[in-house]
């Protein structure tokens, strides 16, 4: 992919990146198997997986009858999802026409949701209350240059007691080249504050093409997304590291159930994901 290193302004950054994000809803809209979400039982996998490893550091091991906060909800399939598993849920992002995709999926099946439009990094000023769950999961922080900030809107969100979730890229993975036919390392790991600049006229899923193919990203190691949780005065309740993706980073990637992942010889020589699960005391 075309990637360089851009100094760039957080407000310039983010508004690219939110024309883009806009332009993606309505091809996520028909690559998304939305129509899946028609029958009451369905859950999207990314939180399937995601309640597997949450649910044991819930009160009864359960999101019924919590309030949760998803930060950068999307079209709200997986908003959805959590809310048919019991969350009284509230969905955010900055993208109005991710929004509107959510409410009306949430509408069709017949899930109460609140919506709000705003950057992740602004959410403690705009969103109304407070959660026993603030989730996010799959293609978050990249799309932010500031953890610091981030963390401190997680943990102003959180009431006393209240419990954290990511699950994302790994930042070893980011750290790869998609494009090579073998593991190789191409991008930084470590950030140092400076944003890539990719174009890429394609999402990924779905066809069609973007008419904004211009985004920003910030690379995370895994100690600046721990140290800014723990920093923001969260404890740490768990930490793992996955082999599997729900989406495919390189073509090289084989589908396996739940995602994919890496030719079976490489798949014990990289992660793929992390999971953190985290308290406010
Ligand atoms: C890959 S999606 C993640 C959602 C989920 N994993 C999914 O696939 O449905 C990333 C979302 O982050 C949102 N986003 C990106 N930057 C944001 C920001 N600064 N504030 C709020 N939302 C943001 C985008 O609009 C997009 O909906």
């Amino acid at each position: 992919m075309n990637e360089t290193n851009a100094e760039i302004g957080w407000e310039e950054a983010r508004a690219t990146n939110r024309e883009n994000w806009e332009d993606r809803v309505p091809l996520h809209e028909v690559a998304y198997g939305l129509d899946a979400y028609d029958d009451p039982a369905h859950l999207s996998d990314v939180v399937r997986t995601d309640l597997a490893a949450l649910a044991p550091f819930l009160p009864s091991e359960s999101l019924a009858g919590l309030d949760l906060c998803h930060l950068q909800c999307h079209i709200g399939t997986d908003t959805v999802s959590l809310a048919r598993a019991g969350a009284i849920v509230t969905g955010v992002d900055f993208s109005p026409s991710a929004l509107h995709a959510a409410s009306k999926l949430a509408e069709r099946a017949g899930v109460d949701a609140t919506w709000v439009e705003t950057d992740v990094l602004d959410a403690r000023r705009v969103v109304t209350g407070d959660f026993d769950v603030v989730y996010t999961s799959i293609g978050t922080i990249t799309w932010l240059d500031d953890l610091d900030r981030w963390a401190a809107q997680i943990v102003a969100l959180l009431r006393p007691g209240g419990t954290f979730f990511i699950r994302d890229g790994h930042p070893q993975l980011y750290a790869l080249d998609e494009d090579s036919p073998t593991l190789t390392l191409r991008y930084p790991y470590f950030g140092d504050g400076t944003a890539q600049q990719w174009d890429d006229e394609y999402t990924y899923v779905g066809d069609g093409t973007l008419a904004h193919p211009r985004t920003y990203e910030w690379p995370h190691p895994l100690s600046e997304i721990l140290g800014s949780l723990l920093r923001a005065g969260l404890r740490l309740l768990h930490f793992d590291e996955g082999k599997t993706l729900p989406w495919r980073f390189s073509q090289r990637m084989i589908e396996v159930p739940g995602g994919f992942a890496w030719p079976e010889a490489e798949q014990n020589l990289v992660p793929c994901t992390y999971t953190i699960i985290a308290r406010r005391d």
